[in-house]
């Protein structure tokens, strides 16, 4: 499959409509995804990265169908991921001289992953390529979201080619914004948002300002996955800008995990306190040994705080928890308030643990959390519901 973007440019990736996980299984994929590569046939034949590894043959087999491989002027490389140059090596085999553009950390990076000396072509950012009628500019953009990465802009058409900022992982046959369900769209990309590019929101804004002071017309902005943003582009870029600012919703994500129910019937007091104090608030409960770790994660991004709950178990958490702390505190959350709550039977540690990850992952704490003893009893949930009031007093 491809598809004219243009009378230039065309689509020559890969729809992957299988996808399931992403990074490993780092990032659960619940919409597949896709592998954007680019042709733009101007007086030069350049060719935009490429797509995962095991889609190399049929990459390079359906780019044979539109072009002979020995036109391609230029291969650019906007990031050495292998999800984007994972047929690189299939296709440099066919046409081993042609250079590769990418930059200084896309050479080291594409040799640390291919181990081939292909004829590299490092570029900053404001180097130009001119490929006819249009011109490409790189711009680096390092850590949006590894070293290495870059945009390519095409003059002229008004392209920006951005790689993995601005993508979701949507399979769509439509392949474009203003086609697809914009919830179904933007659910994918605030998800992608806050489980891949967080940790870097620092620099995202900063690129983001930087893009925007320069002035130059998008009409497009085709990213490495999912669908292309050709209806006003900029919406991307503007969302971009306040997820990047320790972005928050009127929103409150409890999480937990239970034994013997006693921890969730903590939470639903809670949740039912925080509810009575604010009707506005919206309040979500997840019990994490049930639910998609990179779903809960995207709720923690739009809460302005959450609650943590654990009964103890050999004198710490269940390991639903542990694993779900891990991860949030790798994603560097900003701004976001916090206290732990969970059952005990005797020795009771699993709220001071949960309090200490909370605040090793950068979450403010606002109070020391609240403990049950067995199962709760009426007492100890009024307490919980009193917990909820104070909690949402404190936001
Ligand atoms: Fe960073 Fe889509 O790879």
């Amino acid at each position: 499959m491809n598809f004219n973007i243009n009378n230039r440019v065309s689509w020559v990736g890969k729809i992957d409509w299988e996808l399931k996980w992403f990074h490993g299984y780092e990032y659960s994929v619940h919409k597949g995804s896709s592998y954007n590569a680019y042709l733009i046939r101007d007086k030069k034949t350049v060719l935009i990265d490429t797509v995962w590894q095991p889609f190399a043959k049929e990459f390079i087999a359906n780019l044979k169908e539109i072009i002979d491989l020995d036109q391609i002027d230029y291969i650019i490389s906007n990031h050495a991921e292998i999800d984007h140059s994972g047929a690189l090596p299939e296709l440099m085999r066919e046409i081993p001289e042609t250079p590769i553009y990418c930059s200084a950390n896309g050479i080291k990076s594409l040799k640390g992953h291919f181990h081939e000396d292909w004829n590299f072509v490092p570029v900053k950012t404001g180097d130009r390529l001119d490929i006819g009628e249009n011109k490409l500019v790189f711009i680096e953009a390092p850590m949006l979201h590894w070293p290495d990465s870059i945009f390519t802009y095409m003059s002229g058409d008004n392209i920006l080619f951005s790689n993995d900022a601005f993508g979701q992982h949507y399979a769509s046959e439509f392949m474009y914004n203003d086609l697809v369900d914009q919830a179904e769209l933007y659910h994918e990309a605030i998800k992608y948002y806050a489980n891949i590019l967080n940790p870097f929101s620092p620099l995202v804004k900063k690129k983001i300002d930087g893009l925007l002071a320069l002035e130059v017309p998008v009409d497009m902005i085709c990213p490495a996955h999912g669908v292309i943003w050709r209806q006003d582009p900029l919406q991307i870029v503007n969302k971009y800008l306040e997820w990047s600012q320790a972005y928050q919703e009127n929103q409150v994500t409890i999480v937990y995990d239970t034994m013997w129910n006693g921890t969730r019937r903590m939470a639903e007091s809670i949740a039912a306190g925080l509810i009575k104090a604010d009707d506005h608030l919206e309040v979500k409960l997840y019990n994490a040994a049930k639910t998609d770790r990179n779903d809960i994660l995207t709720e923690v991004f739009k809460s302005k705080a959450i609650l943590l709950g654990s009964p103890t178990v050999n004198r710490s958490i269940l390991a639903s928890l542990s694993a779900f702390t891990d991860a949030a505190a790798g994603l560097s959350f900003k701004n976001k308030k916090a206290a732990a709550f969970g059952t005990y039977g005797w020795s009771g540690e699993s709220v001071a643990v949960l309090t200490n990850r909370l605040k090793e992952a950068g979450f403010q704490l606002v109070s020391d959390g609240i403990k049950a003893a067995w199962n709760p009893n009426s007492d100890a949930l009024v307490r919980c519901y009193q917990f909820g009031q104070q909690f949402a007093n404190q936001l």
